[in-house]
């Protein structure tokens, strides 16, 4: 499949050596307004200066391609995502789709009138770690879910256009946990009510910090609480989960020496528990740790080998357009909570 990839900046990158890894992909083109970067990753990516363009126009001109990955920043996808599609090209975009939900529909819009593939680049579900919680919950080892407890904390330096965006954390972050809630729980979520600030050692404009209350379907609540400008505190791009159902409590932590998945279960032997908690010096697990199976290829390189094989067998994409503009709902209406200081309900945008 013959690649344009547009914006190969700080995360662009990421896409040239992923691309590079996986069998069946190659980068045709290189499209980018910055020289410097086209120059740096063209020669990584193995694409001749002939085929590094400043200008997508230029590129869907000269060069024959299938996809494009568009990897500019949010506010020039849909005039990106468009060109291309226009050009017969289909699409991997990354998150967020769009800076509004508006222009998010009207991308899916063009998608589904033109007949693309339109995937989004939610490439945190594509990990061994959700797919296997989601798998228990499925199995019903918790029982019924009842809520979630989800935290994130990262020191994140903001630079270039994330210093001027009103609501950073929210749409550049929190965008792929709130797309991880909808996930895990296989559901949309009802109403948000969002509190965002911007703590005093952030170096952004915008609110690096917020607190979300969600409820989902069938009175499962979420209580997240993420921040960009937390010193010292890192839980991982992923964050802390703690699922707790009828049955139990399923906790994923990336960096828990214990292991990333624990299950406690409701009947367990709480005498046990508590000598292993209070009582047994570490490292005995407090918990039943559960090691996740490997899916095979993960992050990027699913994204890469998924968005393909939807194009060849003329599928929907997990991560769609289509279905993304519903974590794009959520991401908009915590926005929208938190600068009116109320509970919104998510819209189900249709296309
Ligand atoms: N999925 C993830 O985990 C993840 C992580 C980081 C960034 N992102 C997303 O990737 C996108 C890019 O982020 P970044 O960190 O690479 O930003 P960046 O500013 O570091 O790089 C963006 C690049 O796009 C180029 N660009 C701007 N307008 C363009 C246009 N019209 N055509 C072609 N290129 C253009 C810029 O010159 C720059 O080189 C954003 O949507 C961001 O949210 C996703």
């Amino acid at each position: 499949m013959r690649v344009i990839q547009a914006g190969v900046g700080g995360f662009g990158g990421s896409w040239i050596y992923a691309l590079k890894q996986c069998e069946g992909l190659t980068h045709v083109a290189l499209v980018d307004p910055n020289p410097q970067a086209l120059q740096q990753m063209g020669e990584i990516a193995g694409v001749p200066p002939e085929h590094r363009f400043t200008n997508l126009d230029e590129a869907l001109k000269t060069v024959a391609a299938d996809g494009l990955i568009d990897c500019t920043p949010a506010p020039f996808h849909k005039v990106t995502s468009v060109k291309a599609m226009e050009a017969g090209l289909h699409i991997l975009a990354e998150k967020p789709l769009s800076d509004s939900l508006e222009t998010a529909v009207e991308i899916v819009r063009e998608a589904k009138q033109l007949g693309r593939t339109l995937m989004v680049t939610q490439q945190f579900r594509y990990q061994d770690q959700p797919r296997h919680l989601r798998r228990l919950m499925l199995e019903g080892v918790i029982g019924e879910i009842d809520h979630i407890v989800a935290e994130f904390q990262i020191q994140g330096l903001m630079a270039g256009w994330r210093q001027t965006m009103d609501h950073p954390f929210l749409m550049d972050m929190a965008v792929h946990h709130f797309d991880m809630m909808r996930y895990l729980l296989g559901e949309n979520a009802l109403t948000v009510t969002a509190h965002t600030w911007n703590p005093k050692v952030s170096n952004a404009k915008g609110d690096m910090s917020a607190v979300a209350w969600i409820e989902f379907p069938g009175g499962v609540k979420v209580n997240y609480t993420g921040s960009f400008a937390t010193p010292g505190v890192d839980t991982g791009w992923n964050g802390r989960w703690a699922i707790t159902g009828s049955k139990g409590t399923l906790i994923w932590n990336q960096r828990d020496e214990w292991g990333p998945i624990r299950l406690f279960r409701q009947n367990a032997d709480y005498a046990q528990y508590h000598e292993q908690h209070f009582f047994t010096p570490l490292p005995e697990p407090w918990g039943e740790p559960i090691t996740a199976p490997s899916m095979g290829a993960t992050g990027h390189h699913f994204d890469l080998y998924h968005w393909k094989a939807c194009i060849e067998q003329g599928v929907e994409p997990e991560t769609s357009g289509r279905d993304n503009l519903n974590t794009l709902a959520l991401t908009f209406a915590a926005i929208e909570s938190a600068n009116e200081r109320r509970t919104v309900d998510v819209p189900c945008p249709t296309v």
